[in-house]
């Protein structure tokens, strides 16, 4: 199915293509990177590092921090406020810093 017929994309603007772990996802530009993941099927993209229980957004809005994510390099990104853009190159994997702390 082309990304132009999706029923993952919102309507709008002319999709964009990031990578996600290798895979393909498509989003619209502005579109955060979280809301194109949970579209195309992925509801978790890290780990605890105590546990290892799988995280991917909870609040939506900046606060929780459980959607953290590497992207284009940059670890620990809040997948729910990053725009989706072309190229964008998304990686899983564990959070690093103080993330884990605020867990609920
Ligand atoms: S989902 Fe809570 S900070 Fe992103």
């Amino acid at each position: 199915m082309s990304p132009e017929m999706s029923p993952e994309l919102p309507p709008g603007n002319p999709p964009c293509r990031l990578s996600f772990d290798g895979r393909t996802i498509h989003a619209r530009p502005g579109q955060s990177v979280g809301a194109a993941l949970v579209a195309a099927g992925v509801v978790a993209w890290r780990t605890t590092r105590g546990e290892g229980r799988p995280r991917g957004l909870f609040c939506g809005i900046g606060v929780c921090y459980d959607c953290l994510i590497t992207v284009d390099g940059h670890p620990d990104q809040r997948a729910c406020l990053v725009p989706a853009a072309d190229g964008m190159r998304l990686e899983s994997g564990h959070a690093g810093g103080d993330a884990d702390a605020r867990e609920r």
